[in-house]
């Protein structure tokens, strides 16, 4: 993942610049960051471990005009201030800071070189500094070398340039007023910026202290249009709350509202007659995102009658022989930019085959790369462990195959306005605490909030807990439950509550404690119960994962950890 910023002005200390852009990027990665600025024609490099405030107080009073900045998500390498960004070459002639991974690294190390960290950056290093010729060849000849995922900012001993190359790690690159800055986001330009140039793969650019410079793969100039920055939500606060996720999962309500209004706004130029021509859905993600397309999956098949499967990127990247021209292939994706599944969505597009974006982000690389994009209007998700965005590409899909099965949208205009958020019971939250064994059992749609739960309380509190499909509680998970054993029993739909209810009495016979998550009665008794508001079961999902998530914020908070930044994740996971 990572995050990289890098500036260069005459008329300001770009240093500054650079550590403000390091902190809106900071959920790429917060293991360790560090800065490279060239000073007096030398080139140096000061890193700390931790978040930004750290490299902060080792950086007062620094001054420079040509800085590149990295915040880590370590891949290669303990998280350490060697392993840290920027990495200089053995001659200290280049430094260089780099998001994504260098898949060959270990074939381009080179044996005259000492490499003093286990990363694969050091070796990219090392790999541009023995390249000959001025330092745009020796990086695009570098580049030419490398296989894998890199966007990098590079400054060369004795050239007051920064150099930039990208290929399937987001770079853009904004100049305004003499100042002239790359970032791996474009929201780090929100503040000064109106306009900036997003880098398409091997694309590479060079900074003067007035001026970007657009050149080929082949090292040809080329001009690129601009991206105004006018409609972007880029401004994330906290509202008065104390994390960013709590404020998130409160935002529900809103974010739902906003996604419902954009679609049956007059302004709404999506096109549904053409997506209606498809007979075959193939939904593809990571994560929470592929919760979602569970989801939404259910919804092709039973609002429009389509056949619609869903598959995990990191898994679909290496299938064989699956592939159809009368299908719509789906990537949903939060941020757009995570490597598994753009990197399916450029398998698609490299066969021909037609695809749709469902993301948060505008002008991420998985709109660029597909035909059609469903914008989710969930606003600027910023902790690490996503809820709104969840939330709202459940809505969105349910619009989707509303609108493809040519059905009315009204129930769907009444729960936009009629969904709000409960909080959590103290007493329900007290009985949550006692336990560290979880398990989340739900079948059909509630199996993937079973799943959607398990996924948050790993996250932010790193409780050991599964998801389960209530019937195959039997089939193995259930010798693990015992006296000590919690269970979340989540049961929204009346077709299948005899079914959850057997579910229940085989754990309670085993001596388990059940939490049951539900909108009606049920004919078991349970241990605790979180009563749902009741909607339409198609609006269940979104309901029932919001306890779920407030659930393991509690968690998280009472056991004493950040929501915000759990340990060993980032928000956007621009590596394999
Ligand atoms: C969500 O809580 C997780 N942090 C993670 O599973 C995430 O959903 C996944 O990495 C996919 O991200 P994306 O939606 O940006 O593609």
């Amino acid at each position: 993942m990572c995050g990289i910023c890098a500036g260069i002005s005459e008329k300001i200390n770009i240093i500054q610049d650079v550590v403000s852009g390091l902190k809106k990027l900071d959920y790429r990665g917060y293991d360790s960051c560090g800065i490279g600025y060239i000073d007096e024609k030398q080139i140096k490099v000061v890193k700390a471990v931790g978040q930004i405030k750290n490299l902060e107080k080792k950086i007062q009073n620094l001054e420079a005009k040509i800085a590149i900045g990295h915040t880590r998500w370590a891949t290669h390498g303990i998280v350490s201030e060697e392993n840290s960004h920027p990495h200089i070459s053995q001659d200290g002639k280049v430094c260089l800071v780099h998001n994504g991974i260098i898949e060959n690294y270990e074939n381009l190390k080179s044996k005259e070189v000492v490499y003093y960290s286990q990363t694969d950056t050091e070796v990219f290093a090392n790999l541009i500094a023995q390249q000959q010729g001025e330092p745009l060849s020796k990086l695009r000849m570098a580049c030419q070398k490398v296989v894998g995922s890199f966007a990098v900012a590079v400054l060369f001993e004795g050239h007051d340039e920064i150099y930039l190359a990208k290929r399937s790690s987001p770079l853009a690159v904004a100049v305004e007023n003499g100042v002239v800055l790359a970032s791996s986001d474009i929201s780090v330009f929100a503040e000064k910026f109106k306009s900036c140039y997003i880098l398409d793969d091997d694309e590479f650019c060079v900074l003067n202290s007035k001026n970007a410079i657009f050149f080929d793969k082949n090292g040809k100039k080329i001009e690129k249009n601009c991206v105004f920055l006018k409609n972007y939500d880029f401004f994330a606060d906290k509202n008065n709350e104390k994390y960013f996720m709590l404020k998130e999962i409160k935002e529900q309500p809103m974010a739902i509202r906003k996604t419902y209004f954009e679609y049956f706004s007059k302004e709404n130029k999506l096109d549904f007659e053409l997506l209606k021509k498809f007979k075959r859905f193939h939904f593809v993600a990571c994560g929470t995102a592929y919760h979602s397309c569970l989801i939404g999956a259910k919804y092709l098949k039973e609002i429009c009658g389509k056949d619609a499967q869903v598959s995990l990127a990191s898994e679909f990247r290496y299938e064989k022989n699956i592939y159809s021209k009368r299908c719509l292939y789906i990537f949903v994706s939060q941020s757009g930019e995570t490597a598994d599944t753009l990197a399916c969505a450029k398998m698609i597009k490299d066969k021909g085959y037609k695809s749709l974006a469902v993301t948060n982000v505008p002008y991420c690389s998985l709109n660029n790369m597909c035909d059609f994009v469903l914008p989710t209007f969930a606003g600027k998700e910023i902790a690490v462990a996503s809820t709104k965005a969840y939330t709202c590409q459940i809505f969105t899909l349910l619009i989707f195959a509303q609108m493809l099965a040519n059905k009315s949208c009204e129930h769907i205009k009444k729960f936009a306005l009629d969904f709000k958020i409960q909080n959590l019971r103290e007493d329900v939250l007290q009985f949550i605490f006692q336990f560290k064994k979880i398990f989340f059992v739900g079948r059909g749609q509630d199996y993937v909030t079973s799943l959607e739960g398990a996924l948050k309380l790993k996250e932010i509190a790193y409780l050991n807990c599964l998801g389960i499909a209530g019937g195959e509680l039997k089939h193995g998970t259930l010798a693990l439950v015992d006296e000590e054993t919690l269970v979340i029993a989540i049961s929204t739909q009346k077709g299948l509550k005899e079914k959850m209810e057997n579910c229940i009495e085989e754990v309670r016979a085993r001596g388990g404690k059940v939490l049951l998550v539900s909108q009606f009665e049920h004919n078991v008794k349970v241990d605790c119960k979180i009563v749902l508001p009741d909607f339409k079961e198609d609006f269940m999902p979104i309901i029932s994962v919001v306890p779920l998530q407030l659930l393991a914020l509690n968690f998280c908070l009472k056991l004493g950890y950040n929501p915000d930044k759990p340990r060993n994740l980032a928000k956007s996971v621009t590596v394999e």
